[in-house]
């Protein structure tokens, strides 16, 4: 009998899971809240683009059409890119859309012993199907509000980490947004906008911004356009961080698979461990090289943005973003202001830093308008997918916690599952595709799965490595350090 696979979301992970569920024989049924595919490709800033070359974002059978020249595609190209690739695979007619998923929940098989909390493979055999469960998926049409429950065979979660569901700071009582006269919102809200709407909210405004990262910058450059020096944009920046230009060839130093080689790997032998030591050097001569780089180019000193990490452990947790071209001459101009703060409040004016560093000022930066470019919280939102508390314990919402998915994909103890699109790398699509090719050929029986001993054994060895690359940042799930090394134990699998 055909076996159900319920994948929840349609944007490139879940395109990728319907694409490859349908190839290996399983009947796709595709869940997504918005009323079109492409996730966060659907709606951008007017000025997004892709920030990783677009032949690192290439389905492996469906080019880029020769007409898209440019090597970084805009938001609208991005989006006809991926709409192309449902139409020709004929992927559409298996996605429900505005259907949002309430929640997931498992009905145990027959074959699970009674006391014991049910996981992968039954008895221990690595057998995907080995338990003989079900998951329940209950949704409710958002233009009905008609609620269904659905039973499939396997569940994969597509839910994207960076959308939905917005991270927003917290402040203690009367110093939050509400004594704040002007208006407030958060990146998502903004990106949501008609272009011609958000130009309109922006103009002749003082806009304050708050992030140091690549919504931020993107934002505030579209405030630089439009409002020049006269109505400078203020960024709130806690963290520092090694933003830099496209032009920068830095890349290129670091992704590939001689970089790699001068990293201790979890499961490498004495000889590989010797030679990683004995070159550590010049990985750190490498890094340091670009730092200087970087710094000079970008005046970073000048401006007080030097960041306290390496760039080294930038590169290690996906934190490098590329600034959008002349931000850093908008710095220089004054239409866009950096403050350095590792908090701030709210007054009726406008916000007030809370620094103990010289960038500090206590007087309120005076603004109409503040957005917050502060993140998402996609690990709130896979969590709570879930019916069963059980489950959601599974997933920690501690931004200090990774992931704990075996291969990036699977949680040893939540049978019939897998996760796709959560752990980032430098190209996501590349990697939610092979993660795709990986989960179908493992349903498919190429494969087993170890033990959940073993499965749990991995991680936390990945957990270790992660935290020696980058140990402020390791608990952002990310394969940056050795994104070719982890694909290879993919495709060895
Ligand atoms: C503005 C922006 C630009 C980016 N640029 C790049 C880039 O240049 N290079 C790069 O490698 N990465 C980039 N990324 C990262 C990006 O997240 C990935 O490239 C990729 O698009 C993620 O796809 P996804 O399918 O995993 O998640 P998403 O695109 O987030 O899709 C998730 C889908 O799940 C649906 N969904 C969620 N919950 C439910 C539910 N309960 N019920 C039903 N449906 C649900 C959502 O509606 C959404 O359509 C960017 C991210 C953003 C936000
Ligand atoms: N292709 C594109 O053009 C494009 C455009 C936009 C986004 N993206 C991608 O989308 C993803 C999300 O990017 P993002 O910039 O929206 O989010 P993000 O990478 O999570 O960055 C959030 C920023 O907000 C700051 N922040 C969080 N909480 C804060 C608080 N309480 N007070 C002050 N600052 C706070 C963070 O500072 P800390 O560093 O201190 O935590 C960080 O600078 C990334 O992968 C990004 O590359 C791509």
């Amino acid at each position: 009998m055909e076996r159900k696979v319920g994948i929840i979301g349609a944007g490139i992970s879940g395109l990728l899971a319907c694409k490859y569920a349908l190839a290996k024989g399983y009947q796709p049924l595709v869940f997504e809240s918005r009323n079109t595919i492409g996730g966060v490709w659907t709606k951008t800033l007017e000025t997004t683009k892709l920030q990783t070359p677009k032949s690192f974002f290439q389905f492996s059978d469906f080019p880029w059409p020769s007409f898209v020249d440019t090597l970084y595609p805009s938001q609208t190209q991005v989006f006809d890119y991926l709409q192309s690739y449902a139409k020709h695979f004929d992927l559409l007619k298996h996605i429900r859309f505005n259907t949002n998923v309430l929640n997931i929940k498992y009905h145990k098989g027959p074959s699970h012993e009674e006391n014991n909390p049910p996981h992968w493979g039954g008895d221990h055999n690595g057998d995907p199907f080995g338990n003989k469960g079900k998951w329940i998926i209950t949704t409710q049409h958002l233009l009905t509000q008609i609620i269904e429950v659905t039973q499939v065979d396997f569940v994969v979660l597509c839910l994207g980490r960076f959308s939905d569901v917005a991270n927003i700071p917290e402040f203690p009582i009367d110093q939050g947004p509400e004594v704040f006269e002007g208006k407030v919102m958060h990146s998502i809200e903004y990106s949501n906008l008609d272009n011609e709407k958000a130009r309109e909210l922006i103009k002749g405004k003082r806009v304050t911004v708050v992030g140091f990262k690549k919504t931020v910058l993107d934002i505030a450059m579209e405030c630089a356009t439009v409002n020049g020096v006269k109505y400078p944009c203020t960024m709130i920046c806690r963290t520092p961080h090694w933003n830099v230009y496209q032009s920068i060839p830095w890349a290129n130093m670091f992704l590939n698979r001689f970089s790699e080689f001068l990293i201790h790997k979890p499961g490498d032998g004495p000889l590989l461990n010797f030679l990683a030591t004995l070159l550590s050097p010049l990985r750190w001569g490498i890094g340091k090289y670009v730092e200087n780089d970087i710094k000079k180019k970008h005046s970073l000193k000048k401006i007080g943005m030097v960041p306290n990490h390496s760039f080294l452990q930038a590169m290690n947790s996906c934190l490098v973003v590329t600034a959008p071209e002349g931000f850093y001459d908008n710095v220089d101009k004054g239409s866009i202001i950096l403050k350095r703060s590792p908090t701030f409040t709210f007054h009726k004016e406008g916000v007030l830093l809370c620094d103990d560093s010289d960038y500090g000022t206590t007087k309120p930066i005076k603004s109409d308008l503040v957005i917050f470019a502060t993140g998402f919280k996609g690990d709130q939102k896979l969590k709570d997918i879930f019916a069963s508390t059980n489950f959601q314990k599974c997933f920690s919402s501690s931004s200090n916690e990774t992931t704990p998915l075996y291969r990036e994909c699977i949680h040893p103890r939540i049978p019939q599952l897998a996760v796709i699109g959560f752990s980032e790398s430098f190209a996501n699509l590349f990697a939610s595709e092979i993660r795709c090719r990986w989960l179908f050929e493992l349903l498919d029986g190429k494969f087993k799965l170890p033990n959940i001993q073993e499965m749990e054994k991995d991680v936390l060895i990945w957990k270790k490595s992660m935290k020696t690359f980058s140990p402020k940042y390791y608990g952002r799930p990310c394969i940056g350090a050795l994104h070719i090394w982890y694909n290879d134990r993919l495709c060895k699998d």
